[in-house]
């Protein structure tokens, strides 16, 4: 799968653009302010539905429009889809192929997008929900019955915290918790498979970035070795008391060591980095085994915070994957790319492709 067109109307800085990427690697170039990651953001917006930058879909279109529009045709094995996320600032619509887009989860399916952008360190400085999102994306994308776990799971939550704040009975919150225990279970057992193929795939990753051993493991986010029911049944208590369900799939985390000692304590910042973009290469490892297809892989900013050699090491992980690759940087390139990447200009709200 790539995305082998993009056109956009009103989005960011731009009046309009439209490119044509190369199946393998893009370059995007271009002074401060003249629109890279705004061009990386559309990528993104085409494939999840929402920004890596804003919560707020009003801030993506163009400073005095009502709406933005990006279309992209995205080629499959020998099919060709064409995808479109139009808004007009208050409704949005998002068409592929000849129909309505059921929702977002379509969309991801059909583009498959990943970013390692100059943030990436937060995968491993923050706490667990950002670890517990990137992990699901990629749950999703290789295990089919996720998705419809996922949503029974989130409504048997809203259920049980609405029944804990009402006080409600405990046979009426045992009731939720059937339905909460089998599909957070599930959710568990789907995360832990996943965190198992990614094991070796992130070490192989990290020690061709970092030149160390890094291993991860899944933590549940109820007590290990016993089963969601009887936790819940447990701190029933509790759970009634601070209004809320405090055990399940959650409260998970992924949980990373590097030679041995928890990384969030021991590594900097450009560290932090080179482990976030070891994580995203794995996944991109797990997705050429399992997926049909490693998807679109945007790099933004790829030199800042990184030395030269730590730079080559990132580049060469990048060009060894099958991905489609947009990478951006200031107009005086990035040292060691090679020449088959295709590179597009921008100035002055225009993408031009480079001979
Ligand atoms: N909604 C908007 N409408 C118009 N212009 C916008 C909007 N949002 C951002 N901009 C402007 O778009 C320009 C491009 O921003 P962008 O972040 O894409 O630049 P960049 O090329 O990535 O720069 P840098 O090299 O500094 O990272 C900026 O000047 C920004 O102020
Ligand atoms: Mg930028």
């Amino acid at each position: 799968m790539t995305l082998a067109r993009l056109h956009g109307q009103h989005f960011r800085c731009f009046a309009s653009f439209e490119f044509c990427p190369d199946p393998r690697l893009n370059l995007i170039s271009g002074a401060n302010g003249a629109g890279k990651t705004s061009l990386l953001e559309a990528i993104y917006v085409l494939g999840r539905g929402r920004s890596f930058r804003t919560a707020d879909p009003c801030a993506l279109r163009r400073e005095g429009s009502r709406g933005f529009a990006l279309a992209g045709r995205v080629e499959q094995s020998s099919r060709q889809v064409l995808v479109r996320i139009e808004t007009d600032g208050s409704s949005t619509a998002v068409r592929i192929g000849d129909h309505e887009a059921s929702g977002l989860a379509e969309l991801a399916e059909l583009l498959p997008v990943q970013i390692m952008e100059p943030g990436v360190h937060k995968l491993i400085e923050e706490g667990p929900a950002r670890r517990r999102r990137f992990l699901d994306w990629g749950v999703f994308h290789v295990e089919p019955r996720f998705l419809d776990a996922w949503r029974r799971y989130q409504r048997a939550l809203r259920q049980r915290n609405a029944g804990l704040k009402q006080n409600a009975s405990d046979a009426s919150l045992a009731g939720f918790e059937a339905a909460l225990c089998e599909a957070g279970e599930e959710i568990g057992r789907m995360r832990a498979r996943y965190v198992d193929r990614l094991r070796p795939l992130l070490a192989a990753a990290a020690q061709s970035l970092l030149g160390t051993t890094v291993d991860c493991h899944y933590v549940t986010g109820w007590a290990s070795g016993r089963s969601l029911a009887e936790v819940l049944n447990e701190g029933r208590a509790m759970d009634r008391r601070q209004q809320a369900t405090r055990a399940g799939p959650q409260r998970a985390d992924l949980h990373i060591q590097l030679a041995g000692k928890a990384a969030r304590e021991r590594v900097s910042r450009g560290e932090q980095k080179l482990l976030g973009a070891s994580l995203i290469l794995a996944q991109i490892d797990v997705f050429s085994v399992l997926a049909q297809s490693p998807g679109v892989l945007l790099v933004d900013d790829p030199a800042a915070e990184l030395d030269r050699d730590r730079l080559g090491r990132l580049l060469r992980a990048l060009l060894a994957r099958k991905a489609q690759v947009f990478l951006t940087a200031l107009p005086e390139g990035v040292p060691e790319l090679p020449d088959t990447a295709r590179v597009f200009h921008v100035e002055q709200g225009r993408v031009a492709k480079m001979l």
